[in-house]
């Protein structure tokens, strides 16, 4: 009944770690729509991981790319007039382009979570260029504290505490209904 009562494209913003992909998949498959991975996209378009694609460009090449691939993902769900649930990288919502786009265009929830949690989650895999360079647990506190004010311009805010993520995803769905 609430997924027909949505309309537009559910967006979730917050740290690398905190759970944004696996609550998403879940949540689209409650909510019987498509899930996108914003990350995910950006490798298959330029056919590279994002460790590559950061070594080899940099980061501001990286989201360029990131910009473009979150706005036409919004655009895409607009013209087929077809709810998707979208996890953006951690540094996406720090765009104000982006920013502005996701708030305009999309029920925004950010999900967040204590920083141990972060370190612990990112932790199982090596794919994040932006811990390589320092101690993981100093650089997400940092990154945390830097982007709060961003984050909680989202109308909806999630804790995601440690353990699985089935009640995190009902906070969602509560705070989306
Ligand atoms: C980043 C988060 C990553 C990925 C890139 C940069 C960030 O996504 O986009 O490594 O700046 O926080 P996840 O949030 O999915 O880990």
């Amino acid at each position: 009944a609430l997924a027909r009562r949505i309309h537009r494209p559910i967006v979730l913003v917050g740290m690398m770690g905190v759970g944004k992909s696996s609550v998403g998949k879940r949540l689209a498959q409650l909510l019987d729509c498509p899930f996108a991975d914003a990350d995910d996209e950006i490798e298959r378009s330029a056919q590279m991981t994002i460790p590559e694609i950061f070594e080899t460009y940099g980061e501001d090449y990286f989201r360029d790319g990131e910009r473009r691939v979150i706005a036409r993902l919004i655009t895409d769900s607009e013209v087929a007039k077809r709810r998707i649930v979208i996890a953006t990288g951690g540094g996406a919502f720090v765009n104000p382009e982006t920013r502005a786009l996701i708030l305009e265009k999309a029920i925004t929830v950010w999900l967040d979570s204590e920083v141990d949690t972060l370190v612990e989650r990112t932790a199982r895999k090596e794919n994040r260029p932006l811990l390589r360079n320092g101690n993981p647990r100093e650089i997400l506190g940092r990154l945390r504290e830097e982007r709060a004010q961003h984050y909680s311009q989202a109308p909806i805010h999630v804790l995601s505490s440690a353990g699985p993520h089935v009640q995190t995803i009902n906070k969602v769905l509560q705070g989306i209904s």
